[in-house]
């Protein structure tokens, strides 16, 4: 095969003057509460998320390759990145992933881009990156989807950054269509917050105007914790609030890790029958093993390692992928077993009456955001005054955090902006955001 090259049907001279066209990758599209292979079959995520190191793991070719015969045997069809390098040449990876089925959704934000539930703003230097993110990776067949933002909300009276989230997905879909790009779907990865379920969810796809919603929704959910099920986890709850949901939505983080070892039986849910007709798959945290212990794999022990190896936080970044023991086989045991044939796209069109939902009314105390307001314009920023906020031009704070009808005190915010603003590596920014779900994972398995 020489489908190494191909990555969208480049014409390749062999053999003096032939011309020969390499067939792509399929590509993924959104439509309806689904996806599909362009050949009308449904895709289901079997996800794994990828970063390795802070900044960007596609850009090593070599080790790219060498992970991707272990998430092979994993039968993983998807990765999910969080940070990349816009300037930097994925192309090597990008098509080793390609050549393996493997679909990358990937993070439009950075460190300092991302969308901010404190005093939130989307403004132009944010979209600019966003853009230069969305321009290097749309040339690739197996980019399946964006992020807008992850686990932007993460506290009941975050609410006021939800139009903010959107406003951004706004920009990003209607640059993409006026650059002729495909029609990669654009997303947001939601933090699993028992105060703004279902608001959130049904927020951001409730506009009637499609070019105002998210193309989809995911939740990063460490809700079924050991030896669980289907109602004692709640996602029967899940499930029972995403039925019928316009959009697709599937989990971009799961794999509960306390108790150890990791089971992984929530996928046979999420894949099965209850779930398997409004869920779009799983994405399982995480790849590599780190402090945090949600790793698949590890690449062996740091001290010898030669110089050329990449070495943070103790951990080894690069090497051949050991698999964690058993957690590694529960998996690949379930995915094995799991294939749900989903729904033709010719089937779909015909039967589906693209259901409408209706957008959560703001509650006193609760969610503050009034559906009938304008979504923020590029360089808005919130303030209290009024729910969609005011124009105060280049990110100018004008007000204090919170929005407009929160009774709480600030201590939740102010104790997640903390952890937040001191985490300045990959690492900490990560990590708060899967201490923060496992946590509730935790809580929740306890109640
Ligand atoms: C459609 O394409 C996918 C991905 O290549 C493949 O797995 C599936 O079997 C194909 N479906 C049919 C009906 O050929
Ligand atoms: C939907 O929104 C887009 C972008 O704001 C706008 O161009 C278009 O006219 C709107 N469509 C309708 C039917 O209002
Ligand atoms: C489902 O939605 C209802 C309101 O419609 C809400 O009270 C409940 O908490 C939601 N459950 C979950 C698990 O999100
Ligand atoms: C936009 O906000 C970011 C912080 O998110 C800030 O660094 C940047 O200077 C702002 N850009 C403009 C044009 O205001």
């Amino acid at each position: 095969m020489f489908s190494s090259l191909a990555l969208s049907a480049v014409p390749l001279l062999l053999a003096g003057l032939q011309v020969v066209t390499v067939d792509a990758v399929p590509t993924i599209s959104a439509v309806g509460s689904k996806f599909f292979y362009e050949n009308g079959t449904q895709y289901y995520l079997k996800g794994i998320a990828y970063q390795l190191t802070p900044h960007d793991p596609l850009v090593d070719t070599a080790q790219c390759k060498r992970d991707i015969a272990r998430m092979s045997e994993l039968g993983t069809n998807a990765i999910r990145v969080y940070h990349v390098d816009p300037k930097a040449d994925h192309k090597g990876c990008m098509s080793a992933f390609a050549d393996a089925g493997i679909y990358l959704f990937v993070d439009l934000d950075t460190f300092t881009t991302q969308i901010e539930q404190t005093e939130p703003h989307w403004n132009q230097t944010q979209f600019d990156h966003f853009k230069e993110v969305l321009d290097e990776f749309q040339q690739f067949d197996n980019t399946a989807g964006v992020f807008v933002g992850n686990e932007v909300l993460t506290t009941a009276d975050g609410s006021a950054a939800a139009p903010y989230v959107l406003a951004a997905a706004r920009d990003v879909k209607a640059y993409r269509d006026r650059k002729g790009y495909r029609e990669i779907p654009v997303g947001y990865s939601a933090a699993d917050i028992a105060d703004l379920r279902p608001m959130l969810q049904n927020y951001l796809a409730c506009q009637s105007n499609a070019s105002d919603r998210l193309d989809f929704y995911s939740l990063n959910a460490y809700e079924w914790c050991g030896d669980s099920s289907y109602t004692v986890s709640g996602y029967n709850m899940l499930q029972k609030n995403a039925t019928d949901y316009p959009i697709p939505i599937f989990f971009s983080e799961t794999g509960c890790n306390t108790p150890t070892p990791r089971t992984f039986d929530d996928q046979a849910a999420i894949f099965g029958k209850d779930m398997a007709d409004t869920w779009s798959g799983a994405i399982i945290y995480e790849w590599l093993e780190e402090t945090n212990d949600y790793g698949l794999i590890s690449y062996g022990p740091s001290a010898k390692a030669a110089t050329a190896t990449i070495v943070e936080d103790g951990y080894t970044r690069q090497g051949t992928p050991t698999p964690v023991s058993p957690d590694f086989g529960n998996l690949k045991k379930h995915w094995a077993t799991l294939h749900p044939a989903g729904v033709a796209l010719s089937d779909y069109k015909k039967s589906s009456s693209s259901p409408s939902l209706e957008c959560p009314s703001s509650t006193k105390g609760g969610w503050a955001v009034d559906p009938s307001s304008p979504l923020p314009t590029l360089g808005q920023t919130y303030t209290k005054e009024s729910t969609a906020g005011k124009e105060t031009g280049q990110g100018t704070s004008t007000s204090g955090s919170g929005s407009a009808t929160s009774t709480a005190s600030g201590k939740g915010n102010a104790a997640n902006s903390k952890v937040f603003v001191a985490g300045s590596t990959t690492e900490c920014m990560l990590m708060a955001s899967f201490i923060l779900s496992a946590g509730l994972g935790a809580l929740a398995y306890l109640l």
